[in-house]
């Protein structure tokens, strides 16, 4: 049978599209790679197809689209490849996601990104949009040819990793922005502040004598981007936003009318640095565990708070991983000196909805933060179940708990602080474009028709 003609069935779930305030017990149709229907159940006249699935008690939504994650080719493959990586994003119920540019070498010219492109083609089971770097080298003193990374595909521009500390090159890219269409994203933070930090700063960290890295150096780069951003008219995207102030400047901007949006990431949402002295949600963890290790730091319960009022008043427009994977030996080695990043794509859902179980966010908000919110965020055709859209689909369980165990990833970073712990909500099937990318052996257990090739 052609891919053109195949229909696949998903029957009697929990149909949510926040794109369309769709919330309905009901069926999608996938015809030929593309949605061709989500709504009320479907007369079974209409509802003939080649593959039938029974979907009773299961969410079904648009594929998750994650705007910041590390996929480490080309050059440190040892942490993570675009095929691990993708199939970490599937089994996470990410369909799209967007790969960062500070890999060796970094992403700062054509070859480089047709590179990660072809790539992902061949190998990713997701789609992958790339990143190039906003300097040369990531060394912030030479802006990349922006106009030509765009041309070829470069979704944003970000140094990600490194704060850019020339406010004229920032003045620079932002200006650039504008002429090549993509936003500039960066991770804003006080490079002398942050030095030799390893952790918020704050009592946890003073109890630890552990360095601290201040939310000020966070919210001085912030004011500063977003004072740029009005200057030039640019087109700032701000990645992981960690603390109130961040969170406070941004609302204020956006009420101006400069053209920023926001990102914030399931760690930050749920954790805080408390994880670092050991705190964990069931059982206790190791004080100075590395894989708490993470950049912007694990912040304070009032920062958490802060992000969490800012998803809920459309401050932050969109939930992305900063999935950073790392080898054991990167981890391995006291705190100061461990790589920061959490490998995030296989516990995100499960994150978020605990923050949904403890009444901290709806369930529907979190699926728009995932799917229509960063969408818009750089202008992507995916993120809803709208009939004609692209077959991105997600199915899960919202009940089914799990505990975390990393050395079952797919993602070859098993740097999580979740490790052991209980979450609620298992990704069950992954579609990209119709095309049947993660499942579970319940899920399949539940196909009440198999495509009998005609
Ligand atoms: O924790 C982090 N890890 N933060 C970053 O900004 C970079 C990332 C990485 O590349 O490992």
């Amino acid at each position: 049978m052609s891919a053109e003609s195949l229909r696949i069935l998903l029957r009697g779930g929990r149909v949510m599209d926040p794109a369309r305030r769709l919330d309905l017990t009901g069926d999608v149709l996938l015809v030929g790679g593309r949605i061709a229907y989500a709504g009320p159940p479907l007369d079974p006249r209409e509802a003939e197809a080649d593959q039938i699935f029974d979907a009773t008690g299961l969410v079904i939504a648009p594929g998750f689209i994650d705007l910041h994650c590390h996929l480490r080719e080309p050059g440190q493959e040892a942490k993570e490849t675009i095929a691990t990586g993708t199939r970490a994003a599937a089994r996470g119920g990410f369909t799209t996601v967007c790969a960062m540019a500070n890999t060796s070498p970094p992403i700062d010219c054509r070859p480089l990104l047709e590179y990660v492109q072809q790539t992902a083609r061949r190998e990713g089971v997701v789609r992958v949009f790339s990143l190039a770097a906003m300097t040369r080298g990531l060394a912030g003193q030479e802006l990349t040819e922006m106009a030509e990374l765009a041309a070829a595909g470069a979704i944003a521009f970000s140094d990600d990793g490194v704060p850019i500390a020339s406010s004229r090159i920032m003045r620079a890219a932002l200006a650039y922005s504008r002429l090549c269409g993509r936003p500039i994203m960066p991770h804003c933070d006080d490079p002398e502040l942050l030095a030799g930090g390893t952790m918020n700063e704050g009592p946890v960290a003073a109890c630890l004598g552990l360095k601290g890295i201040p939310a000020a150096g966070e919210e001085a780069m912030v004011a500063r981007d977003l004072a740029l951003a009005a200057l030039t008219g640019g087109r700032l995207h701000i990645a992981h936003v960690s603390t109130a102030g961040a969170v406070d400047l941004i609302r204020r901007a956006k009420a101006r009318g400069v053209a920023v949006t926001a990102e914030a990431t399931p760690h930050h949402l749920a954790l805080t640095d408390a994880w670092v002295a050991g705190h964990r949600w069931e059982g206790h963890g190791q004080p100075y565990d590395t894989s708490t290790k993470v950049n912007p730091p694990l912040r304070s319960e009032a920062d958490r708070q802060a992000l969490l009022a800012g998803l809920r008043d459309g401050t932050i427009d969109a939930i992305a991983t900063d999935h950073a994977p790392h080898t054991l030996v990167d981890k391995l080695c006291p705190y100061d000196e461990a790589a920061f990043g959490i490998s995030g794509l296989e516990t995100a859902l499960g994150t978020l909805l605990r923050l949904v179980e403890h009444g901290e966010l709806t369930l529907d908000l979190v699926i728009e933060k995932l799917t229509i919110g960063p969408a818009r965020v750089f202008g992507l055709p995916y993120g809803t179940l709208k009939p004609g859209q692209a077959a991105d689909v997600v199915v899960f369980d919202p009940q089914t708990t799990w505990v975390v165990d990393p050395t079952r990833f797919a993602s070859k970073g098993r740097n999580t602080p979740l490790a052991g712990q209980r979450l609620r909500g298992r990704v069950e099937a992954t579609f990209v474009g119709g095309r049947l990318v993660h499942q579970t052996e319940e899920f399949a257990a539940r196909q009440t028709r198999a495509l009998v090739t005609r």
